[in-house]
């Protein structure tokens, strides 16, 4: 009875403990002020082409501000710029923007107060009939891809929504043939004023210095009877960075159950080690919106590759003068072997990071903490406890064992 009561205790006190360790040690204070704005500073007679629309989402922090962008003229494209001012602004020059988005006709001022700046830009779809199922888009005929989507010739709708603490865009695209008549390609783009994770899968953990965009693609006729997407997207950057992915191995799968992998596309300046920016994700893709474990696929990424041109996005060639740098890389969606092809559920979704700075990594959570905690502890209580409790016992009959002599 004793040795239950004090390993209860011992218990309720490894909890409370692990549990502050937990809190304590994950907790990420760093927080913006989220603000956003559709077409700053946009007024007749200039007008966008239906549908169409600039995103600007302001992160204020005590020193700096994280400019995102989001624009659909063109291929869809997310711009990150940050300043080491609180009073940076974003100019549109409205009427060169709207006919040929000329270079300079968008800017960021003062521009000597930028540090960093970087577009992610989804240029294409790619669909390959996966004859050999390989799931492998680089191991694959060219003869088996059919014509790639492109998204800078997709007509789009957007919305806007404003939560209390996070802003969210949704950006839905279509095309005209007749595979995607009834097909639609959507981004969600989300802006974060602290610390947390969606809930749905695959809930990467966000804070204050990252975005986050959601790419779904659905109801699609897939053009063959084994088809596969990929998709395919570039970064543009300046000069003086150079960018590589890695691909590290994260122990704890708590939130995105089964994947032990996280990819990341970092930028930093040449010759030094430390992150600018990054573009992370997990290499999983799921084939329903609320997925439960069976609708979880692999994914993959191809080389990063270095293209001449930037990408026909009007946000992207409004903002980059001079030789601004771009690089490419294909996502594809599936595994080797796998009977699943996109005509079964006709959906796909996946998830990337677009942050400032290095990316955000998971550690051991509360709940992780707890159950090491009490699965070390408490046999080790027991232990001690029990060592006591025998002690104790022996005494008590060594001192009764003397009494009667006495
Ligand atoms: C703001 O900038 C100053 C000078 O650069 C620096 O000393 C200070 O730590 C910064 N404050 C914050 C909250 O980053
Ligand atoms: C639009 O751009 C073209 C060249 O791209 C130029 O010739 C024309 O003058 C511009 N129109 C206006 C109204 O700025
Ligand atoms: C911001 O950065 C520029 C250089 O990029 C520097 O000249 C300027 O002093 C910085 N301003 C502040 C307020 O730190
Ligand atoms: C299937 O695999 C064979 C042998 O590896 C290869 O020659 C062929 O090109 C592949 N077919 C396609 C469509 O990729
Ligand atoms: C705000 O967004 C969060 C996360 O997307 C969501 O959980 C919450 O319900 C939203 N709140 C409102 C008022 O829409
Ligand atoms: C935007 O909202 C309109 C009206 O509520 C809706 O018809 C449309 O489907 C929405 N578009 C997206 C991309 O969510
Ligand atoms: C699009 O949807 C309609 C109605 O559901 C259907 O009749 C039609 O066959 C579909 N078109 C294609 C190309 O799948
Ligand atoms: C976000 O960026 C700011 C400015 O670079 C930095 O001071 C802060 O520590 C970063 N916060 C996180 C959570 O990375
Ligand atoms: C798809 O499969 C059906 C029946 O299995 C076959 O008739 C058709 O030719 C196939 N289509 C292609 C593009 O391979
Ligand atoms: C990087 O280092 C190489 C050799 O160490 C040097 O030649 C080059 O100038 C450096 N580049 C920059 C931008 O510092
Ligand atoms: C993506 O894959 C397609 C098909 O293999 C290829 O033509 C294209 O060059 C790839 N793009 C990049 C950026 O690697």
């Amino acid at each position: 009875m004793a040795t239950f009561k004090a390993n209860s205790m011992c218990f309720v006190l490894f909890v409370v403990f692990g549990a502050a360790l937990g809190i304590l040690g994950n907790r990420d204070t760093f927080r913006r002020k989220v603000s956003v704005e559709l077409n700053p500073g946009l007024s007749p007679p200039s007008v966008l082409p239906a549908g169409v629309g600039l995103v600007h989402v302001r992160g204020l922090g005590l020193n700096d501000t994280l400019h995102f962008l989001l624009c659909n003229a063109g291929a869809p494209a997310l711009l990150m710029v940050h300043t080491n001012s609180t009073r940076s602004a974003v100019k549109v020059n409205w009427p060169e923007f709207i006919n040929s988005s000329s270079p300079s006709s968008l800017k960021v001022e003062p521009e000597s107060s930028v540090q960093y700046r970087s577009a992610l830009v989804f240029t294409r779809v790619w669909e390959y009939d996966d004859i050999n199922n390989t799931a492998d888009p680089q191991q694959t005929a060219q003869s088996s891809f059919y014509p790639p989507y492109e998204l800078q010739n997709f007509l789009w709708s957007l919305n806007v929504s404003v939560n209390q603490t996070d802003v969210t865009v949704t950006l839905c695209g279509r095309e005209k043939t007749e595979s995607f008549v009834n097909g639609s390609l959507c981004l969600q783009f989300s802006a974060f004023e602290s610390e947390g994770r969606d809930e749905v899968w695959p809930s990467l953990l966000h804070n204050a210095n990252s975005s986050q965009l959601r790419v779904w693609l659905h109801d699609v006729t897939p053009r063959g009877n084994g088809s596969r997407f990929a998709l395919e997207f570039q970064s543009v950057g300046e000069s003086g960075f150079e960018g590589r992915v890695d691909v590290h191995s994260s122990i704890d799968d708590e939130y995105t159950p089964s994947i032990f992998k996280v990819s990341q596309w970092v930028s930093s300046r040449v010759n030094s080690s430390g992150v600018v920016g990054y573009n992370q994700w997990k290499p999983v893709a799921y084939r329903k919106p609320r997925p439960v474990f069976e609708d979880a696929t692999p994914c993959k990424h191809s080389h990063l590759v270095s293209l001449n041109h930037i990408p026909r996005s009007g946000l992207v060639q409004a903002y980059f003068t001079g030789h601004p740098h771009t690089h490419g890389l294909n996502i594809s969606f599936g595994i080797a072997k796998d009977p699943v092809f996109y005509s079964n559920s006709k959906y796909i979704t996946w998830t990337v990071l677009v942050g400032l700075g290095e990316p955000p990594a998971d550690s051991f959570s509360a709940l992780i903490i707890i159950i090491i905690t009490v699965g070390l502890a408490t046999p080790l209580a027991i232990i001690i406890v029990g060592g006591v409790f025998v002690w104790i016992r022996k005494r008590m009959s060594h001192s009764s064992g003397y009494e009667p002599i006495n």
